[in-house]
């Protein structure tokens, strides 16, 4: 019967949906759109976004150990050592949240960090970058405007808050980021060209010798919108 039918849709979507537990990286520039795509990945999957730009802007605002090492570097656009990023994302996966997958937003942006991973052989399902050319990105930054707590992310003009600079959920304050000026933007995006670009080789070279890496290019320039349409039918293709 159509009812029949219908149950074993839904158990079957059920189940795919319970065993999809998906691993995903964002790769991209600063200000590709990492972070605004990841809320909708994130929530499409139901899986948490683990932005480790994020997580360190929490240690600075808390004044942690880890916060007092990262405020220079993050405020001059350099990045943070490997070592306190790779305990910081091992902790953060090893969270109940985490079992049924999770979204990399920032992370690994090294060979090294990249390498670790393949050698505490976690399971990366699928790599997608967002690619950005420089002069669009430092248009972006300068009209970026985030929701500290949570990392929502607007742009005054391409993605505006419904009321000015309060975000949208909570009603709270909006801020520019430090490192968002002009001079920094341009310093992390020499600091990415050298060594987060490389990243695109390595899995590039993953996905092409069977072990089970999907990789996906996404043309960053163009509505949001459609940006988002694009990366969730390459979801969809994998399950
Ligand atoms: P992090 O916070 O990760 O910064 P980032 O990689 O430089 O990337 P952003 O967050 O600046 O950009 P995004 O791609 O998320 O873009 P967004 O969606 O906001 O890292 C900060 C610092 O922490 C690093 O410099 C480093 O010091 C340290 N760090 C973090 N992780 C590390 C690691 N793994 N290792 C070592 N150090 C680490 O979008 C940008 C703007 O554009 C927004 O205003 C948005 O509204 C707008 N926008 C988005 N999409 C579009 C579109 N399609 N059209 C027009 N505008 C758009
Ligand atoms: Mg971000």
């Amino acid at each position: 019967s159509t009812i029949g039918l219908y149950c074993r849709f839904k158990i079957l979507t059920i189940i795919t949906f319970k065993d999809l537990n998906m691993q995903i990286i964002l790769l991209g520039a600063p200000g590709a759109g990492k972070g605004t795509q990841a809320q909708f990945i994130s929530k499409h999957l139901n899986i948490p976004q683990i932005s480790t730009g994020d997580m360190l802007r929490a240690a600075v605002a808390n004044k942690t150990e880890l916060g007092l090492k990262a405020k220079d570097l993050m405020e001059k656009g350099d990045l943070v050592p490997d070592g306190l990023i790779l305990d910081l994302v091992q902790n953060r996966i090893s969270e109940a949240d985490c079992s049924n997958g999770f979204l990399f937003d920032g992370f690994p942006r090294t060979l090294e960090q990249a390498n670790a991973l393949k050698d505490r052989e976690v399971k990366i399902d699928c790599v997608i970058e967002i690619m950005v050319d420089d002069d669009e990105i430092i248009e972006r930054m300068s009209g970026r405007r985030v929701h500290p707590a949570s990392g929502r992310t607007y742009h005054i003009k391409h993605n505006p808050p419904k009321q000015n600079n309060i975000d949208n959920e909570t009603g709270e304050a909006l801020i520019q980021r430090p490192d968002d000026n002009e001079e920094t933007v341009k310093k992390r995006l020499s600091i990415y060209h050298e060594q987060t670009y490389p990243l695109f080789e390595f899995y590039k070279g993953l996905s092409s010798k069977k072990l089970p890496t999907n990789y996906v290019e996404i043309n960053g320039i163009g509505g949001i919108d459609d940006i988002q349409l694009q990366i969730i039918n390459n979801i969809e293709k994998l399950r």
